[in-house]
């Protein structure tokens, strides 16, 4: 990848992983915490701080500690989701809670957030940089289990708004990715305006991202997406899908999908098929593509609001864009 100049030279996120993880004990605390750091996730969030960081030149290896710190938030966030979520699989692989049980799970989680914000306080840089820093990621851990709150009451609730999912999602999903993009700049020492802009970034590719993954747990194949497929219609989840389908569905439509998203029923691939009968009916795979789309183009004015060299705005749409199709 070009923009990574001296990578020869920097460790790779996994080898940076071993290294905080050896010989660290109990093994039932640090087992599953290396379990789901070696797991092969899409490295989203390190890229997003790597991407920024190099926009505005700064030090690889130093960014290093950063994109780790995030990557590991953000794997904290899922070990917790999925007990959550009562999700069994994840990137192809049984659960933490699945695999160990739920007591491991919570306190790996814990651990895993703590370790995770002491990566920068490896930083050797400028005091009030690390200061900063360490206060995105705050505010980004703390406002991702506002919105999981939010996602969890949304499950019993009958009355959620499109407006209210897309706040929900804003703070479950995208602040992660803005606060990556924004920490990732402000170590580098971008101007204020970049700066706002690569968060604003991280919010709509955020939110488009959201809305493609509540897409794919209707529609991805298995294998591929590594979860499992109908898992939010499981839960009673109020995804985009489910709030639209509503919109665009006919009052006998609505009325079924209100029952069905009123129960937890024993047989839930007879839900699942009675759900997506009504989300095929009224083509809502559709509805969702075009909002994927634009939020996309919304991430557009913001990278042109970034001030780095073109090329560099390229790098940054192209994966953009690539996410915007994706199918895991
Ligand atoms: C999963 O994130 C959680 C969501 C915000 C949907 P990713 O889809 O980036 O998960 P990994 O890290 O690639 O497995
Ligand atoms: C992801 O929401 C939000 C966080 C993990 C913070 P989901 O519950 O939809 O994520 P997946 O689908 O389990 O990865
Ligand atoms: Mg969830
Ligand atoms: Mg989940
Ligand atoms: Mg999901």
């Amino acid at each position: 990848m070009q923009v990574f100049k001296t990578r020869k030279v920097v460790n790779t996120i996994e080898e940076h992983f071993q290294e905080i993880l050896q010989g660290k004990k109990p093994a039932n605390l640090y087992n599953p915490i290396s379990y789901i750091l070696m797991q092969p996730g899409k490295r989203l969030r390190p890229q997003l701080v790597r991407i920024a960081s190099d926009m505005f030149n700064g030090d690889p290896e130093q960014t290093g500690y950063i994109a780790a710190a995030f990557e590991m938030l953000h794997n904290f966030t899922l070990i917790h989701d999925d007990i959550m979520d009562k999700a069994d699989v994840r990137r192809g692989q049984p659960t933490v809670y699945k695999k160990w049980n739920g007591n491991t799970a919570i306190l790996a989680g814990d651990a895993l957030a703590v370790m995770a914000m002491q990566e920068l306080l490896k930083l050797k840089c400028d005091p009030t940089i690390i200061l900063d820093i360490i206060d995105i990621f705050g505010k980004t851990a703390v406002e991702v289990c506002e919105g999981q709150q939010y996602d969890l009451d949304f499950e019993t609730m009958d009355n959620v708004s499109i407006e209210e999912y897309i706040q929900m999602i804003r703070l479950k999903t995208s602040v992660m990715f803005a606060g990556c993009l924004k920490a990732g700049g402000r170590f580098a020492g971008a101007d204020k305006e970049s700066l706002q802009a690569l968060y604003d970034l991280g919010i709509h590719l955020g939110l488009a991202f959201q809305l493609a993954d509540d897409l794919l747990d209707v529609y991805a194949d298995e294998a591929v997406f590594g979860k499992a497929v109908g898992g939010d219609i499981k839960d009673n989840k109020k995804t985009f899908l489910y709030l639209k389908a509503l919109e665009l569905a006919d009052e006998t439509q609505r009325e079924q999908l209100r029952t069905l998203f009123a129960t937890t029923p024993e047989d839930e691939k007879g839900k699942f098929l009675q759900v997506k009968a009504i989300f095929d009916a009224v083509d809502v795979r559709k509805a969702t593509v075009e909002a994927i789309a634009s939020y996309t183009e919304r991430c557009i004015d913001d990278i042109n609001r970034i001030h780095t060299e073109e090329e560099k705005k390229a790098f940054v749409l192209s994966l953009v864009h690539s996410l915007q199709s994706r199918n895991k």
